[in-house]
């Protein structure tokens, strides 16, 4: 195993977060090293990068190609809350990435978020986020691995939505370093700000960038594929949409949101 020295460590007053970043070669999955770093004791700030990762996951099960030359990392938090409570932590991240991402292009390329946490450029994706847990024996959280991947030169071509990357869209001189220090000043930033406003302030954020609030979309589920209007967000984050068949508004807290014109892949269900 490859790891480095702490390569960046921010913070001046009591509640900001100092960040204490571990770099390696490859791993399986930064959020894997991030659980295991948690499970004996590292510290909330412990920020785990990999140039590579051989088994990078993403939301619902999928994988997360993870050649060279993106950013995959995992920054592993301890808030002393409820596991519900730590769940818009993913909002934090994203919000964080459109943030950094929007500051590296061209200002006519629109950076927008569509749920529960991806980064677009034009409609494409360019980030995902992966929020994974432990709690405690009272079922408060012990730790949250927050994994986010940014496409700095690679894309994945085939993909049920379209994916991007920073260079494809314009970026011209890039380091990948660059880019994690950038999202990482904006993630302390926005850490900041849910732990002093809390997380109405980050959902109002985040529904400023969003895509589709207010539309027609349709959300692909493990069994089924809902349509209607995306009507806003609950406390913890799950999307509410308001079914176009009529009836009371749906709570979606996991799912794939697609909108008019895209064809969403079938639900696969499986045949017992
Ligand atoms: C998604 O959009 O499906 C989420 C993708 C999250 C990918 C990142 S890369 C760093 C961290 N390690 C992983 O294995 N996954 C997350």
């Amino acid at each position: 195993m490859n790891e480095a020295l702490v390569i960046s460590s921010r913070g001046d007053d009591a509640l900001a977060l100092v960040l204490r970043t571990l770099v390696f070669e490859c791993l399986d999955s930064t959020n894997d090293e991030a659980r295991r770093r948690a499970e004996c004791g590292a510290e909330s700030g412990t920020v785990v990068w990999a140039r590579r990762q051989s088994a990078g996951r993403g939301r619902r099960g999928r994988s997360w190609v993870s050649l060279e030359g993106n950013v995959y990392c995992s920054v592993l938090l301890r808030p002393c809350c409820p596991l519900a409570a730590a769940a818009p932590l993913s909002f934090v991240a994203a919000v964080a990435v459109a943030r950094a991402v929007g500051e590296m292009l061209p200002s006519e390329k629109r950076v927008q978020l569509k749920w529960p946490n991806d980064v677009l450029i034009d409609g494409r994706k360019v980030s995902g986020v992966l929020l994974e847990s432990g709690t405690d024996s009272s079922g408060n959280v012990d730790w949250v691995s927050v994994g986010v991947g940014i496409n700095v030169c690679h894309f994945p071509e085939e993909t049920d939505y379209p994916a991007t990357s920073l260079v494809a869209e314009g970026l011209v001189t890039w380091e990948v370093e660059a880019v994690l220090k950038s999202f990482l000043d904006h993630f302390v930033q926005w850490y900041r700000i849910w732990q002093t406003f809390g997380p109405a302030r980050v959902r109002a954020a985040w529904l400023e960038q969003a895509v589709g609030v207010g539309a027609l979309i349709s959300v692909r589920l493990h069994r089924e594929t809902l349509t209607g209007t995306f009507v806003g967000l609950s406390e913890d984050g799950a999307l509410l949409l308001a079914p176009s068949e009529g009836g009371p508004i749906r709570l979606v807290s996991a799912g794939d949101v697609f909108f008019p014109g895209m064809v969403a892949a079938p639900t696969v269900v499986p045949v017992f």
